[in-house]
């Protein structure tokens, strides 16, 4: 009997246990966002679910949990500092409570345009952000764009004294608030799940977004008016979470890093496009009217705005403010 139970216990001991376990059980990525397939995010999870299916499939499985249905706003970073979920890529203004720096990409008007945010975000300052929330376990992984930001509301906003007294739904962000507190409006922070009730029953009159999610989550239905402001960014970091990551063999990781950059450039080059069919698809519907902007109101909306950027800039670091003038001036490249 002892010999019998000898003979087993050799047998276990002597089988490579860490490496049957690695091999049979696939590592599971749970990559929870909170807009549709049919947005620049959307698509760029699904890309990157087929090609590790494609590349990893056995080792790697990635499950993708659309529209706020695993984790919403309001409790996604937590999530994934508590390990539920492995691959989130939060807007960019949704980090002000890990990192005071990631704020440069919501100051109004700073970049001229998606190119110039591009530039910033591949330039030694912009790629240093990525690795600002590290002592709070969170990895940045990639910046995705989505694109700039245009403000709807019940009625046309031309100048910026048009905004008073309307009420905006936001993204939680300090600096999101401030900016409709400078145009004399109340700033309502509310999870993206919920804007278009919101905008709908008339708790908000307007909101701030861009072309493709006030059109995958119709909010230009509510919405009788959208000004071609472009006033700001709205674009995602994926990130993950420390301990997830670093647990992954090398070889796989390094193999997830080279499909993330490949799905990082899909999804930025395909992101202004889908924007730009997305403006044109609310325009066809003949329900919203788009209100553009002159040169000079433009730069009406932009000085109004400035005081904000002297609100933030201590915080930010006034390196990385000028890091990001500097990536609108195209000559300087
Ligand atoms: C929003 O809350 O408006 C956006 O951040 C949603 C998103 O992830 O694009």
């Amino acid at each position: 009997m002892i010999k019998k139970y000898i003979a087993v216990l050799a047998c276990v001991l002597s089988l490579p246990i860490g490496h049957a376990v690695a091999d049979e059980a696939p590592i599971t990525l749970r990559f929870s966002h909170v807009v549709a397939d049919d947005t620049p995010k959307g698509q760029g999870a699904l890309m990157f679910q087929k090609l590790v299916q494609e590349r990893l499939g056995g080792q790697v499985k990635v499950e993708v949990y659309p529209n706020s249905t695993l984790f919403g706003d309001a409790d996604e970073l937590q999530a994934l500092q508590d390990g539920k979920v492995d691959l989130l890529a939060p807007s960019l203004a949704k980090f002000d409570q890990y990192t005071k720096q990631l704020q440069i990409f919501d100051l109004p008007f700073l970049f001229d345009d998606l190119e110039a945010v591009n530039r910033f975000q591949k330039r030694a300052k912009g790629r240093q952000l990525l690795r600002s929330m590290e002592d709070k376990g969170i990895v940045g992984l990639a910046y995705w764009h989505n694109g700039m930001k245009q403000m709807s509301a019940n009625r046309a906003l031309h100048a910026p004294a048009d905004a008073r007294g309307l009420s905006f739904r936001i993204q939680a962000s300090g600096v999101l608030e401030a900016q409709f507190a400078q145009l004399g409006a109340k700033a309502v922070p509310m999870p993206f799940a919920e804007a278009f009730a919101a905008l709908q029953s008339g708790k908000v009159q307007g909101t701030e977004n861009t072309w493709s999610n006030l059109y995958s989550q119709k909010l230009n239905t509510v919405q009788p008016f959208i000004t071609e402001t472009n006033h700001g960014v709205l674009d995602y970091m994926l990130v993950t979470n420390s301990r997830t990551w670093y647990a992954i063999p090398h070889k796989t990781r390094t193999e997830l890093e080279a499909i993330i950059d490949e799905v990082t450039f899909a999804v930025n080059h395909a992101a202004e496009q889908q924007n730009q069919a997305d403006r044109q698809r609310i325009q066809s519907s003949g329900k919203t009217q788009l209100v553009p902007l002159s040169p000079e109101e433009r730069q009406a909306w932009r000085t109004a705005m400035q005081p904000v950027w002297e609100q933030f800039t201590p915080e930010i670091g006034a390196d990385i403010v000028k890091a990001a003038q500097i990536v609108n001036r195209k000559q300087s490249q």
